[in-house]
């Protein structure tokens, strides 16, 4: 099992994740972040961090976001390893207010 990173991420990049994570298992990539499944330990501790809810374990993925799994996998081949958080992309907080009124983001 691992957690996974899904499209909310995208334009935001928070990476309040990144700063709880025990391991190295998140990567970074232009618009958004991913998690290495074969470093994840499956500890939980990011998911609840993320001010977008883009994570998810994978059992709980919604059906329509199933095929997160597979890019999350295939993304950290190449992309470099993020440790520490950085500034979010100066469209999150746009992103955000987008989602919210969506009502994109779990409860
Ligand atoms: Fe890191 Fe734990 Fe999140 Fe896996 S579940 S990405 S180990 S914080
Ligand atoms: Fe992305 Fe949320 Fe982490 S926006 S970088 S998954 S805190």
């Amino acid at each position: 099992m691992t957690y996974v990173v899904t499209e909310n991420c995208q334009k935001c990049r928070f990476t309040d994740c990144v700063s709880v994570c025990p391991v190295d298992c998140f990567h970074v990539g232009e618009d958004m972040l991913y998690i290495d499944p074969d470093e994840c330990i499956d500890c939980g501790a990011c998911e609840p961090e993320c001010p977008v809810s883009a994570i998810y374990e994978d059992t709980e993925l919604p059906d329509e976001m199933e095929r997160w799994v597979q890019i999350n996998e295939d993304k950290c081949v190449d992309l470099p390893i993020i440790t520490q958080q950085i500034d979010p992309l100066p469209t999150a907080e746009g992103r955000r207010a987008e989602l919210m009124d969506s009502k994109d983001l779990k409860a």
